[in-house]
């Protein structure tokens, strides 16, 4: 088998997406577009992957530096055949098959690549086109084959007559092609086209008219190449890409109850036995462990839960850290940087921020922890307050091991409190308190016997 190359076009203007941003850097199942097919490529062809910019796309231009991606510059916006063009220089001394992927192509998988390239390779044919039957022909190109079968041309919709209109075999944008034979050809193509542009497509006429063998291959199924143009597309693609990552959840022993109605992203990992209420978004690099509960309508964006972890309904976790058999939620906002220890509890409307909860500690209702650490075992009462922050800088509340905080405490940080301590309930705490000491600040309760009973008397004459 000869050499195989890459080349994933990604320079389009993407008019048809309204946005500032590069299409193929829209985001689904919390990675851009462009990073599907240069993972298909990577898996289908090796290492020479090149992606095709324009001069404006900075958004891709950067992607592409941190994933460490050549790229290659189309100056202007001339169609798919000069797009191609602009990595002539990336291939020189390349010589092989050229396969030729768009951008906006997420649900691609890399053994029909595969297949397709083998296919084009035993035919020794200098152009070989991916082609597919979808339900809607929209505005692909379409293959017109001659009586026998033979393909004869893609036709664009712009330049399609009523006839080929009809046709329902359509080019799924993915070409194959010899390099040396590429390149020549390139240069002798043609804008006279209701676009004006060069079109890659145009080279399949040309590889006949030269009498070369052209190989078109039926891609299935059709969904695996939906083009995005709109953002029609990409929602109709993410639903696609949603059942497929669920799926292979499912198949991997994860309990995912509705599954039409949980969001998971492409890089989330859960374990075993885990199970998944509807309603829940799980993205980012989230990692969820084995034999977890995630009630409904819980987000989790780029953390890591341990074994056995409990969330409840309607918590928000965020970039933090949850280890096994702790308890959260309902209704907790776990926030950034924040750690919950093993058999911890997070009750109801608690707030963490970078907090960090040491194992067996509890919050269980109404309480906001920011920058503080709270000890092993330690017991938060409801209503609970660290005041972090002076309106200029943030400062520290640290909580020992086996403390015991009244409700309605508020911590004015930066404050220590010794290992078991306790703290009388509405206190304000301004100063350390050692160990095993009590600290209050309440004053004295005064009781005034029968005084309401006096006051409501004399009210009533
Ligand atoms: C293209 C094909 C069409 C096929 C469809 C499949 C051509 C002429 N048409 O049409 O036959 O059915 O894909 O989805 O090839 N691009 C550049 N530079 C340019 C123009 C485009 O890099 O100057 C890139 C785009 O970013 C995109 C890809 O090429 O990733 C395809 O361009 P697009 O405008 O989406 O072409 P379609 O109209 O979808
Ligand atoms: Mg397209």
């Amino acid at each position: 088998m000869e050499k195989v190359c890459a080349v994933i076009l990604a320079a389009g203007k993407s008019t048809r997406m309204i946005s500032a941003k590069s299409k193929v850097m829209h985001s689904l199942a919390g990675r851009p577009l462009i990073s599907y097919p240069i993972d298909v490529a990577k898996k289908a062809c090796g290492k020479k992957v090149v992606v095709v910019r324009s001069p404006q796309q900075e958004d891709l231009k950067q992607y592409l530096l941190e994933n460490k991606i050549e790229d290659a510059v189309q100056k202007d916006q001339l169609g798919t055949g000069d797009a191609i063009r602009a990595a002539e220089k990336n291939l020189k001394g390349f010589d092989g098959y050229v396969i030729v992927l768009c951008g906006d192509l997420p649900l691609l998988q890399a053994h029909i690549i595969s297949s397709f390239v083998n296919a084009v390779q035993t035919k020794s044919a200098p152009v070989g086109v991916l082609t597919m039957v979808p339900e809607d022909a929209a505005s692909y190109g379409r293959i017109v084959r001659d009586l026998d079968g033979r393909v004869l041309s893609i036709v664009e919709a712009k330049d399609a007559s009523p006839e080929h209109l009809k046709i329902k075999e359509v080019n799924t944008g993915i070409l194959c092609f010899k390099s040396d034979w590429l390149f020549k050809s390139l240069k002798k193509l043609k804008n006279d086209n209701a676009k004006g542009e060069y079109y890659i497509t145009d080279l399949v006429g040309m590889a006949l008219m030269e009498r070369l063998p052209v190989v078109a291959y039926k891609g299935e199924p059709a969904g695996d190449f939906i083009g995005i143009n709109t953002r029609v597309d990409l929602a109709e693609a993410a639903s696609m890409m949603q059942a497929r990552i669920n799926k292979a959840h499912m198949l991997a022993g994860v309990g995912i109850l509705d599954h039409n109605n949980t969001h998971v992203d492409a890089d989330v990992s859960i374990g075993v036995d885990t199970e998944i209420m509807p309603y829940s978004f799980i993205s980012g690099k989230t990692r969820i462990g084995k034999n977890c509960k995630i009630e409904n309508g819980v987000v989790i964006t780029d953390s890591v839960i341990g074994d056995n972890v409990h969330i409840k309904a309607h918590s928000v976790i965020e970039k933090s850290v949850i280890l096994e058999s702790a308890i959260v939620g309902p209704f907790a906002r776990i926030r950034p940087e924040s750690k919950i220890g093993k058999n911890a509890r997070i009750g109801n409307f608690v707030e963490l921020k970078k907090c960090e909860m040491k194992d067996g500690a509890k919050a269980n209702h109404l309480t906001y922890l920011g920058d503080a650490v709270i000890g092993a075992r330690s017991n938060i009462g409801c209503g609970t307050i660290t005041c972090n922050y002076d309106g200029f800088a943030k400062y520290k509340t640290i909580v020992g091991e086996e403390v015991f905080v009244g409700s309605d405490t508020q911590f004015v940080a930066p404050v220590k409190i010794g290992r078991g301590a306790v703290i009388g309930a509405g206190s304000t705490i301004t100063k350390d308190v050692p160990a095993n000491a009590l600290a209050l600040t309440r004053c004295e309760q005064k009781t005034v016997k029968d005084w309401a009973l006096k006051r409501n008397n004399k009210k009533k004459k």
